[in-house]
């Protein structure tokens, strides 16, 4: 595999993907530390206000990262982060409501950690040695979606409504936050060791972490008709996976 060590080192077709998969992470970055930051607001006690404001910081501390290596190829982050959709309507969530923020860390932060565990490891190294550290921090913010799961799982109608939510962002977060699981895209990046594995692995890894405390906690997976309905494209695997744990 031909490792990239510099900016200069990358051209075309590779620069090109390089720049759509930080894209992707910017975009995601840049949204947990508003969605972080502004759940600061929402959150019930002072113990998970103060994790809000230190998710925040983290996150701003990853974008910062991601700045300083678009900057070293001479892409202004600036720019780059004006095409981002808005955090809530891309997500489809609201920013002053606890249950969602709770729903979007334990699903959406998650989606973002498996695809870093993947640039970890990448041919471009400049990215690549920057994620050990990010990804230390994204297992205290698991983590923490872990704990806030199993306190909503002892209160049985704030349980339901979390499932409720988890039933939309889930199907959401698998169609936006990892793409389409096939297609010459992702074989090209495998191929040139910007990432590990194909989307299909890092998605059914992504669930198969979440199933063991679903499973522990009496919460199910959504019906797959809630995937179909919003056009999220789901592999034989990962419809396996997804039918291992129905209501
Ligand atoms: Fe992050
Ligand atoms: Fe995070």
């Amino acid at each position: 595999m031909k490792m990239y060590n510099s900016p200069s080192e990358v051209t075309g077709e590779y620069r090109d993907m390089l720049l759509r998969l930080m894209t992707r992470q910017f975009y995601a970055e840049t949204a947990t530390a508003e969605v972080f930051g502004r759940s600061i607001g929402c959150a019930p006690t002072l113990r998970e206000k103060l994790m809000a404001a230190e998710f925040a910081e983290e996150e701003a501390e990853h974008s910062g990262r991601l700045c300083r290596i678009y900057e070293d190829l001479g892409v202004d982050p600036e720019v780059v982060f004006q095409g981002r959709p808005a955090a809530a309507k891309f997500w489809d969530l609201d920013l002053d409501n606890w249950i969602h923020i709770a729903v979007f860390n334990f699903t959406v932060d998650r989606a973002g950690s498996h695809q870093i565990m993947e640039y970890r490891d990448s041919s471009y190294r400049p990215w690549a040695e920057q994620m050990d550290a990010v990804l230390e921090d994204e297992e205290g913010h698991y983590g923490n979606g872990v704990e806030n799961l199993r306190e909503f799982a002892a209160n049985k109608a704030q349980f339901k409504e979390f499932q409720e939510v988890y039933y939309k962002m889930l199907p959401v977060t698998i169609k936006r936050a990892f793409g389409r699981p096939t297609g010459a895209d992702n074989d090209y990046c495998v191929k040139v060791g910007l990432k590990g594995h194909t989307t299909e692995q890092v998605v059914n890894r992504y669930l198969e972490e979440m199933v063991g405390f679903m499973k522990e906690c009496g919460l199910k997976f959504p019906p797959l008709a809630a995937f179909d309905a919003i056009g999220a494209e789901i592999l034989p695997s990962t419809r396996e996976i997804l039918l291992s744990n129905q209501a």
